[in-house]
């Protein structure tokens, strides 16, 4: 990665990695942010299929929702756009939980926080970075692996944002998903979905949901979508033949050398040595 692009692009906030697009204004003001009791947050460290997850939910609403670009970017004004929002909001992050402005806790606003096969992540963030002029440079994916494991990339270490969240995961508005659940019994996930939210969902129409939100359909609704930034959750492109890439499980195994799986491996086991993942 070149010094020069990491200092143009990213901030540091609380010993955590951001773009210089999330305003440390911003940051410092998320605490004082005004949740409303109807908000629905949808968290995830980045690549985790945030983009699939908001797709089925927002399918899953027959009234008006806004499905807002992530709570932490922007500058100062933001929080003043999402107080203005008239709709339902459906609010994206990927702010660990600790970072969470304090009033989304105290109204205890339903979150869905959806996580994945970290090795997937990682492969899946070093595209996702490669092909992003609004990230540093990454030459190589051994470099990008040491940089992930080191936490040393935007939202900082995956250890750390799931550790975090999993502390919480018995809260009854929180609802913990894996990506990989989603992939091998789709229905399934987005009942769970609609009974966390309360919506009424016939098995019908979670079939229909379920195939407008296949990969091949969601990746075809982008190439219609580009154009608009308005209608991505990804704060960092409206290019949306970045996010829908590949959509496989395993594809680590394409990437990780067996010593890069062993260390990672090791470093799982002892950052995630008290979790119950
Ligand atoms: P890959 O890069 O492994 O393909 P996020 O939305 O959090 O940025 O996550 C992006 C990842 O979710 C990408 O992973 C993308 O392909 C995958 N994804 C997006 N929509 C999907 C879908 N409908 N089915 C399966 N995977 C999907």
């Amino acid at each position: 990665m070149s010094n020069s692009g990491e200092a143009e692009l990213l901030h540091t906030f609380k010993g955590i990695p951001f773009t210089t697009r999330s305003s440390p204004e911003l940051l410092e003001s998320l605490d004082t942010f005004d949740a409303r009791e109807d908000d629905v947050l949808l968290v995830s460290y980045p690549k985790s299929g945030t983009h699939w997850l908001a797709g089925v939910i927002t399918k899953l609403y027959n009234t008006q929702v806004t499905i807002t670009s992530p709570i932490e970017f922007g500058d100062i004004s933001r929080l003043e756009e999402l107080d203005k929002l008239s709709s339902k909001r459906i609010i994206p992050t990927h702010l660990d939980y600790n970072m969470l402005p304090p009033n989304f806790k105290s109204k205890k606003c339903k979150m869905i926080y959806i996580s994945r096969n970290p090795k997937d992540t990682a492969v899946s963030m070093f595209h996702y970075y490669r092909d992003n002029p609004n990230l540093p440079t990454v030459d190589t994916w051994p470099a990008f692996f040491d940089l992930f494991l080191k936490g040393n990339v935007v939202c900082g270490s995956w250890f750390d944002h799931f550790l975090s969240w999993e502390e919480h995961e018995d809260e009854t508005n929180i609802l913990f998903l894996f990506y990989e659940d989603m992939k091998k019994d789709l229905p399934k996930v987005v009942k769970e979905i609609s009974l966390f939210l309360n919506l009424n969902v016939s098995d019908n129409d979670i079939q229909d949901i379920c195939e407008k939100s296949s990969f091949s359909e969601m990746k075809n609704d982008t190439e219609k979508e580009n154009s608009d930034p308005n209608h991505t959750v990804c704060a960092l492109t409206s290019n949306r033949k970045l996010i829908f890439r590949k959509g496989a499980v395993g594809d680590w195994k394409n990437y990780f050398t067996p010593k890069q799986n062993i260390r990672f491996q090791e470093i799982f086991n002892e950052k995630m040595k008290l979790s119950k993942m």
